[in-house]
């Protein structure tokens, strides 16, 4: 069974999504650089072991790194899914990892990379919106993209609103994405685009608003 540990920063919803949908992985370890994640309690009443490397405690980027990656490390897991982790990583720190670490971004990627994604999606007008599961690459939000989730854009939305619809779909997508990467289905081409080595399910195509039949 391939091991993984999850960092998160905060609420960890993400995080328990994929306690939750009972894969056939071991979680070894939820680490969080803030001892007030509310995500470490949940971690906790799944039985799972928890760990803070607090960022605050160290002098620079370079060393909070290190002691995470001693953290991680001491669980020799599979991969690394980074949950709501609101550190930048540095390359070393991503490099030691390569090609075994994935994030969830809150917007369809490349568009809104970064902070505030979906106030920044409502002032663009973009009438789809999404989140996307990548691979971590030194450059933020840059990694090649294993799966997206898109959601319509409705009239009056404001920002709340749509986080909520994209978080749903992010608790649908992060699982199943770790899930393949776990059953070893996620190749990254020498052109860096992922290929998912079986076909999907379903071919469909979200349009919205909806087309007229
Ligand atoms: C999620 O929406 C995730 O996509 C986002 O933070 C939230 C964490 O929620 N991540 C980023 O913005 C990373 N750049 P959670 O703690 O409830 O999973």
């Amino acid at each position: 069974m391939k091991k993984i540990v999850i960092l998160i920063s905060g609420r960890g919803s993400n995080m328990q999504a994929i306690l939750e949908a009972q894969l056939p992985l071991t979680v070894a370890a939820v680490i969080s650089n803030d001892a007030a994640a509310g995500g470490l309690v949940t971690a906790q009443k799944h039985g799972v072991a928890t760990a803070v490397i607090d960022h605050r405690a160290y002098p620079d980027r370079a060393a909070f790194d290190r002691a995470l990656s001693q953290a991680i490390d001491a669980h020799a897991p599979d991969l690394v899914v980074l949950a709501g982790f609101m550190r930048i990583l540095t390359a070393g720190f991503v490099e030691h990892y390569g090609g075994r670490i994935i994030n969830i971004h809150p917007s369809l990627l490349p568009s809104f990379t970064g902070l505030h994604t979906h106030r920044r999606a409502l002032e663009a007008g973009v009438k789809v919106h999404g989140c996307s599961v990548h691979f971590v690459t030194p450059e933020l939000d840059h990694g090649p993209i294993i799966a997206q989730a898109v959601v319509p854009v409705l009239d009056g939305d404001d920002e709340d609103a749509l986080a909520a619809r994209v978080l749903a779909q992010e608790h649908r997508l992060y699982p199943q994405a770790v899930a393949w990467f776990c059953a070893g289905r996620l190749t990254i081409t020498a052109a860096g685009t992922v290929e998912l080595n079986a076909p999907p399910d379903q071919h469909g195509a979200l349009v919205s608003p909806a087309l007229e039949s």
